[in-house]
């Protein structure tokens, strides 16, 4: 079936992916790329695709009902589909300021939802995180029946956006996915989070902030294989369920930072342990089974193969990563881990 879909947030990390995703994989759909370019939107995530008719990009904002109405007016007349991935995404900045989150996450999502219903789109899936279930102990794993227990304002604000989400479907029967995935790593991620990060660090022999003790753990994915999963939820899913994506594969931070820097050859002299962060979930884990189990998803991607793909894909790619390291990023740079 030929598809329209307004795609939010899609000059970001996983939405750029999720959109050459589309064009390699579904090549006579149609994208329509809605993207506020915020710090962390880079339309060069896109470039290659600059000239595809099938793809086109309207600026805007989630939280402001003019400007969506804009974004479904780009969609024409057709069925269309909405992959909601903008989002605040960074849980350092929430703690340095949680309204930013509460606007694009929590109200942007709310009128995404009401302009979805009055277009009347046929299914609505909402990108939401592991994290909206807070922390875990040394064992067990987070299922879709896990009750939401957020610790960071990021995680907050998306929990809020998966309760108006649920409220949409169980008040108005509207058709609407949520998936929960945990960490993603891969290609076109802004290097504020740990991976690109310690990439970025490395190569420049600069110091690898490290977090309280390093043991926290998360569940790393490699960004197609979340990308995969969406698709899947949005061909296969059934209405108003939630669908949690991993890959099983937990590692603590320290085993990750370690892992680049031999990858890199590089002295692990650079390791610097900084303050925690407030409030610091220690592990994530997720429990994929029910997608697995009812839609048939399953990563293709191992840890060893993705890993060494993500950092020969930023070393094959430093015009891009220093174009993203702007003023404004070294700027919050500053404010986070100080000089
Ligand atoms: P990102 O920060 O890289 O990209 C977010 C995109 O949304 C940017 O292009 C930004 O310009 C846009 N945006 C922000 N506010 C907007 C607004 N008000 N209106 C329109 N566009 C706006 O984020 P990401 O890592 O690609 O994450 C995408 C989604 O996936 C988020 O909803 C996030 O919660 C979720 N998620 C991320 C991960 C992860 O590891 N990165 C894991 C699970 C879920
Ligand atoms: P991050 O990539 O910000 O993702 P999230 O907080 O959403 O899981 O961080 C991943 C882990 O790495 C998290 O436990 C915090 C830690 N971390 C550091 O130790 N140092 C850093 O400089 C960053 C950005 C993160």
């Amino acid at each position: 079936m030929t598809r329209t879909l307004l795609v939010t947030g899609g000059a970001g990390f996983i939405g750029s992916n999720f959109i050459h995703m589309i064009v390699e994989d579904r090549p006579d759909w149609k994208v329509v790329n809605f993207d506020a370019l915020t710090y962390a939107g880079n339309l060069e995530n896109l470039a290659s695709l600059e000239s595809n008719p099938n793809v086109t990009f309207v600026q805007g904002d989630c939280a402001e009902p003019d400007d969506v109405q804009r974004g479904f007016d780009a969609c024409g007349d057709g069925p269309v589909s909405v992959i909601h991935f903008a989002a605040e995404s960074h849980v350092d900045r929430s703690i340095l300021g949680g309204l930013p989150f509460v606007r694009a996450n929590v109200l942007g999502t709310q009128v995404m939802l009401d302009a979805a219903r009055a277009r009347k789109t046929e299914r609505f899936v909402h990108v939401s995180t592991d994290e909206v279930y807070g922390s875990l102990g040394a064992t067990g794993f987070f299922t879709e029946e896990t009750d939401l227990d957020p610790s960071s304002p990021y995680s907050a604000s998306k929990a809020g956006s998966d309760m108006l989400v649920q409220a949409a479907h169980r008040t108005h029967g509207f058709e609407t996915l949520t998936t929960r995935c945990s960490n993603n790593y891969g290609p076109y991620q802004f290097p504020e989070k740990l991976i690109p990060l310690i990439i970025a660090n490395a190569r420049e022999d600069k110091p690898l902030p490290v977090y309280g003790d390093g043991m926290q753990i998360r569940d790393w994915l490699y960004v197609r294989d979340h990308c995969e999963a969406i698709l899947t939820v949005l061909e296969k899913g059934t209405s108003g369920e939630v669908y949690n994506i991993g890959g099983h594969n937990e590692y603590p931070n320290i085993d990750i930072v370690k892992a680049i820097l031999s990858a890199l050859d590089k002295p692990e002299s650079l390791i610097t342990y900084v303050k925690d962060r407030p409030g610091h979930d220690r592990r994530y884990a997720i429990d994929a089974s029910k997608i697995e189990r009812e839609l048939g998803w399953k990563p293709r991607w191992t840890f060893e193969q993705a890993l060494p793909a993500t950092i020969e894909w930023y070393l094959a790619n430093d015009e891009w990563s220093q174009g993203v390291r702007s003023g404004a990023y070294r700027d919050y740079l500053k404010t986070q881990y100080g000089s």
